[in-house]
């Protein structure tokens, strides 16, 4: 009896188990390694895959994308995708794809949990417990019902910050450099001024970008109410660490929560400084906003499938170096992709070499960047392979594969 080998997906450096269970269950064979292989390593082992999982330590280099002509596919199990030469990835027609928001509701999660603890010194209490001080008191303690929290960027974990709060009866209001639709009774603040000035809680959840660089400084904490607090866990140089600082010497600001810096730890061994440290009301934590068990099997489970529907079906949405394409499957065709320089000419290349064979195109959706094309094509012929192999030829192709 004639047995088909699947086809082999490589998972490195510990990527949650769900994936490979996800994907041994949609055919694929998964090997895996617990730590992150090296450069020699993946250019020995990349021809052997379909698709490879990575987390941040593993290093895709130009020279190992040059051994990636059977890997279609790269997946960061995380949400950087530095570790990736992307540019080269596209050259060579390889989707790199990630999980950017497979973590949101714990960074939500962690941003109520700090609301409250800000409001009742629970990190100072908690200190002074553990050394035997016992400190009741309900000078400064503060319900947050009621209060006004001020969501600057309202993007996934704003939006569901949000939520959880109206739910414990705050008000919200948001800021956002574009135009969102405000969820239950949240308010648009057309200016950060404005949100700065009536809000008991701020909180930011805005990208690293050139424009939120030292977004929150003295200005803006001068305009913030006397006794709020501030919750970061966006990214670290969005607060000028100094000013917040001298905020909290004055007493202006009442207390603040920080998962992120503008210089973090490499490893869990680096020693962690900052100007922060030992000031009251002053809650620390090593940038584990995203840090749950329940991210982590989101993550496994948004790459897997990402995996799944570009290998089978040859959607690319999500996909961070590539054009987003995802058509639904259309029955009783084949589907050809083909990835290519986009210059001037080649789609009517494609079209002619199907119209000669005598193939009928059923559907056909290109979508293009700068420097690549990706053709998504359902034709209605029983030669689908033969069509690829021609195209395959064309000088300006890149990869060409049929998935069904
Ligand atoms: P997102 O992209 O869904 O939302 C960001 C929002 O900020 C968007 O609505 C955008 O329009 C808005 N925005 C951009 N520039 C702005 C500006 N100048 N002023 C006001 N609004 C602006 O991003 P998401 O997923 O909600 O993440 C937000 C932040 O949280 C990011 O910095 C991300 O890196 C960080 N993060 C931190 C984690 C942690 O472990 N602490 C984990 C996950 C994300």
């Amino acid at each position: 009896m004639k047995t088909t080998t699947p086809p082999r997906i490589l998972l490195v450096e510990n990527i949650h188990p769900i994936a490979k269970e996800y994907l041994e269950n949609e055919g694929y064979a998964v090997d895996l390694l617990t730590y992150a292989p090296t450069e020699e390593e993946l250019i020995q082992l990349a021809p052997k895959y379909c698709a490879i999982g990575i987390r941040s330590k593993t290093e895709i280099t130009e020279k190992v994308l040059q051994t990636c002509a059977q890997t279609a596919t790269i997946g960061c199990f995380c949400i950087g995708t530095n570790q990736v030469d992307l540019k080269s990835a596209r050259g060579k027609g390889v989707a790199v794809f990630n999980a950017p928001h497979s973590n949101t509701r714990s960074v939500a999660e962690l941003v109520i949990a700090e609301m409250i603890a800000l409001s009742r010194q629970l990190g100072d209490r908690n200190s002074k417990a553990h050394l035997g001080e016992w400190f009741k008191s309900a000078e400064g303690s503060k319900e947050v019902r009621g209060k006004t929290l001020g969501i600057v960027g309202y993007g996934h974990i704003g939006s569901q910050v949000s939520v959880l709060a109206e739910s414990m009866g705050l008000k919200v209001v948001f800021y956002d450099a574009v135009k969102k639709l405000p969820l239950g009774n949240a308010v648009v603040m057309n200016k950060l001024e404005d949100l700065l000035r009536v809000s008991d809680f701020v909180t930011l959840h805005v990208p690293e970008i050139v424009e939120t660089m030292n977004m929150i400084g003295e200005r803006e904490f001068a305009m913030m109410k006397k006794g709020s607090y501030l919750i970061n866990a966006s990214r670290g140089t969005v607060v000028v660490i100094e000013d917040l600082v001298k905020a909290l010497k004055d007493k202006h600001i009442a207390g603040c929560a920080v998962d992120v810096f503008p210089v973090e730890p490499a490893s869990n061994k680096e020693k962690f400084l900052s100007p922060l440290q030992n000031l009251p009301n002053v809650i620390l934590t090593p940038h584990i906003g995203g840090s749950t068990e329940e991210a982590q099997r989101n993550i496994g489970m948004e790459v897997a499938e990402s995996f799944r529907r570009y290998l089978k079906i040859g959607s690319s949405s999500g996909a961070v170096n590539f054009p987003n394409v995802d058509l639904p499957i259309k029955k009783g065709t084949s589907r050809i992709l083909n990835v290519h320089k986009n210059e001037p000419g080649v789609l009517g290349e494609i079209n002619t070499i199907i119209s000669k064979a005598g193939a009928n195109i059923e559907g056909q959706f290109l979508s293009t960047d700068d420097e690549i094309g990706y053709l998504v094509m359902d034709v209605h012929s029983t030669h689908a392979a033969n069509l690829c192999q021609e195209i395959e030829k064309l000088n300006r192709s890149i990869r060409t594969r049929v998935v069904y």
